[in-house]
């Protein structure tokens, strides 16, 4: 059978990157440039100077994952783009890219959902066997998925307010941690011991997250500490913290498999890097006799490989795009 290439544009949130993968979940050549030393300035990504960034970059970002791959254009079935969610600016620079090549050389246009993309940085790694639940972690979403098969899922639960990434980001900012936060807080959380008391967020039989109320909780009790001129172990508060976002995401999810009847686990989204929810769940894996994986650490947070890996099976479906498309920063996956 003829290979099939599929080039990925990614320009979302922060990172500008391009990539080729081969039929779905090999990766040729992948180039990302991230803006994060920039917008770690600002504690948190500035929408206008992530555009004008995009834009500075993204010609050279394309040519360069072209030049450096060694496949020609013509060997390239089709482009593949995220389309949404993601900051509006940002989005239109990948977009208005990928619709110029796909104009130019008369390839196919494959938009592609940012989760969706996420969810496919698992098969680069370890082909997906359905049925599947994914949990998607990341700085915008909070969301348990559970696939029948590439094209048939369901939205198990979701986060009533915070996303899990931006709950990190937020505890982090009151701790002096630059931005993004999640892989600081992780790296302190296994120095530390879980001394300080937080409320375990949404404790119900819904499948559905919770993140504000911990945020505010560990926001007052550095505030607190802080007017009593008490010293803060920022180690032991990590710990604390991530021990509860931990055991809330593990036990719903755990919970969800069991009334799904699902076997195999997998983690999408850049808090999928986190080593404490990684180390829970393959304790809880060997325990219940269920298979897990997560995406290589390089695929977890934003890069274009997975969105190469995931347009590969929408391109295949059928589901390409005429150039009238806009970018959709409110995409709902549905
Ligand atoms: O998926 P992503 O690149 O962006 C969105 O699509 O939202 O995820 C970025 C988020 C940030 O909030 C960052 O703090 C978090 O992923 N993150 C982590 C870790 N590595 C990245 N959070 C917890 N532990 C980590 N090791
Ligand atoms: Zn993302």
């Amino acid at each position: 059978m003829k290979d099939t290439y599929i080039l990925g544009i990614e320009t979302s949130c922060d990172e500008t990157s391009c990539s080729i993968v081969k039929n779905g979940h090999e990766e040729i050549n992948t180039v990302i440039l991230s803006q994060v030393d920039i917008h770690t300035l600002y504690g948190g990504v500035v929408p206008e100077i992530a555009s004008r960034n995009h834009i500075k970059d993204i010609v050279f970002v394309i040519d360069k994952c072209l030049k450096d791959s060694k496949i020609k254009i013509d060997d390239i079935s089709a482009i593949a783009v995220t389309h949404g969610p993601g900051l509006v600016g940002s989005l239109l620079v990948g977009l208005e890219a990928a619709k110029t090549i796909s104009y130019i050389y008369n390839k196919p246009l494959v938009p592609v959902h940012h989760i969706r993309s996420h969810i496919y940085a698992n098969n680069l790694e370890k082909k997906m066997t359905f049925p599947l639940m994914t949990l998607i972690i990341s700085g915008g979403h909070t969301e348990l998925l559970y696939m029948k098969n590439h094209f048939d899922y369901e939205i198990v639960g979701r986060t009533l307010d915070d996303a899990v990434g931006e709950c990190y980001d937020k505890v982090g900012r009151v701790l002096n941690i630059p931005y993004p936060a999640g892989p600081v807080i992780d790296k302190l959380a296994h120095k530390g011991s879980p001394s300080y008391n937080l409320p375990l967020p949404l404790n119900d039989d819904s499948f559905n997250f919770s993140y504000s109320g911990l945020k505010s909780a560990v926001i007052n009790l550095v505030h607190n500490l802080e007017q009593k001129g008490n010293t803060l172990n920022k180690e032991d508060l990590a710990c604390s913290f991530q021990n509860i976002v931990v055991d809330s995401l593990t036990s719903k999810t755990i919970k969800a498999m069991k009334k799904y009847n699902v076997k195999n686990l997998i983690l999408a989204g850049g808090v999928a890097a986190n080593k404490g929810i990684r180390e829970k769940f393959d304790t809880l894996a060997k325990e219940n006799g269920f298979d897990f994986s997560y995406p290589n650490i390089k695929y977890c947070t934003d890069n274009a490989t997975m969105v190469a890996a995931a347009g590969y099976f929408l391109y295949k479906e059928g589901k390409v795009s005429t150039l009238e498309i806009n970018a959709d920063s409110g995409a709902k996956f549905e």
